[in-house]
């Protein structure tokens, strides 16, 4: 059987999803699939050709780069170059394969392609139509996390027009419903892009602005102080299967992009510290906005857990990072589950 890798995207998360789908090529099981891979440019081209290697060196945004022309072709710093040809993205419609869309973020991970895998009727790995647009979408999943009764912070949710027309309203609504600081994000993307922490009104100002460069809607949060950042790998479509949780363990204030993915200020702690009571909580909170999301296949729940044990849901990722490293596969890994058994079985629940 063949797998479609697609990967690469336009989206801000364009770089973490080479080292996802790179990752992805090293322990596929080759006995079973032969690996089709196919690169999605910034601008939205796609491109059949061989997958990228050495994508420790594509963390830099500048190091790809693509000639438009009836070849396509990668040059990284290195001048190492790959070949691809440019291709109809309904043309990978084929019989016997399953797509792996190892896309994060805007038109990958927000049920635009899964749209149409739909309508060529392929059968693709993880979230469907409405579970990843839900998923992606940070003012709607908490809109339907509350109807699920899942704790979460107080938040506000700015629309454009709201903020071009209404501005001294929407300072009036966060400030009345909200204390300093505030988390300002775009409703629509991952990977801390576009998001800020405002101490003051100046620094909220400033905070909505940038978060607008990235979407027409934008969430102001409660900020906490010092709560710790538990996430738990969810896997599945009826059946659902949850991990121990883990904690992203911090040593910057919060997780930017550049902690994320530059400095790798990240340090993970699997399984997380925490009383029985709270990890039975959180893993039946994770399965509740699964289903809350209409998830299927896998998810990665996010969790503030504050120091009196409070817990609140942060978010849920249908295509969370999923290199060898990333806290999705090292959760199941801790949980019993190896990195190529867990690729496996989402193949598997991609075509049940
Ligand atoms: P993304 O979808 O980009 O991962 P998140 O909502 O997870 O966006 O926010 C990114 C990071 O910002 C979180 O991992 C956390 O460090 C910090 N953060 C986000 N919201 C809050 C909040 N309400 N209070 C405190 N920290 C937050
Ligand atoms: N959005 C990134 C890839 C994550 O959640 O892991
Ligand atoms: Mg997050």
């Amino acid at each position: 059987m063949k797998i479609f890798l697609i990967y690469g995207g336009k989206s801000a998360e364009h770089d973490i999803s080479i080292l996802t789908a790179y990752s992805i090529t090293q322990e596929v099981y080759y006995q079973y699939y032969e690996i089709e891979p196919v690169y999605i440019t910034r601008d939205g081209q796609w491109v059949k050709g061989p997958v990228i290697h050495q994508a420790d060196k594509l963390r830099n945004a500048e190091s790809l780069r693509l000639s438009v022309g009836k070849e396509a072709v990668f040059a990284q710093k290195d001048q190492e170059s790959s070949i691809g040809v440019l291709i109809e993205p309904s043309s990978i419609k084929s019989e016997d394969a399953v797509i792996f869309p190892a896309l994060h973020g805007p038109n990958g991970e927000d049920g635009t392609v899964q749209g149409l895998f739909e309508v060529l009727g392929m059968p693709y790995v993880g979230a469907g139509v409405l579970a990843s647009a839900v998923g992606m979408d940070k003012i709607v999943s908490k809109q339907l996390f509350q109807q699920a009764g899942l704790p979460q912070v107080p938040y506000v949710p700015v629309p454009k027009r709201y903020w071009l027309h209404q501005r001294e309203d929407v300072y009036n609504r966060c400030e009345g419903t909200l204390i300093y600081p505030m988390f300002v994000k775009p409703a629509n993307l991952g990977s801390s892009v576009g998001i800020s922490k405002a101490e003051n009104r100046e620094e909220l100002t400033e905070a909505i602005n940038l978060a607008f460069q990235y979407d027409r809607r934008v969430i102001v949060e409660q900020g906490l102080q010092e709560a710790r950042e538990i996430e738990v790998a969810v896997l599945g479509n009826d059946d659902i299967h949850t991990s121990v949780p883990g904690e992203l363990v911090k040593s910057v204030e919060f997780y930017d992009y550049e902690s994320k993915y530059i400095n790798n200020d990240v340090r993970m702690q699997i399984p997380a510290t925490l009383s029985e009571e709270t990890t039975e909580k959180i893993r039946e909170y994770a399965v509740r906005a699964f289903q809350a999301i209409d998830g299927s296949g896998l998810s990665r729940c996010d969790f503030f857990v504050t120091s009196n044990s409070e817990i609140f849901i942060n978010e849920v990722n249908t295509m969370p990072g999923f290199t060898q490293f990333s806290m999705y596969p090292s959760l199941w890994k801790q949980t019993g589950l190896s990195y190529g058994d867990l690729i496996e079985e989402l193949i598997q629940l991609a075509l049940r």
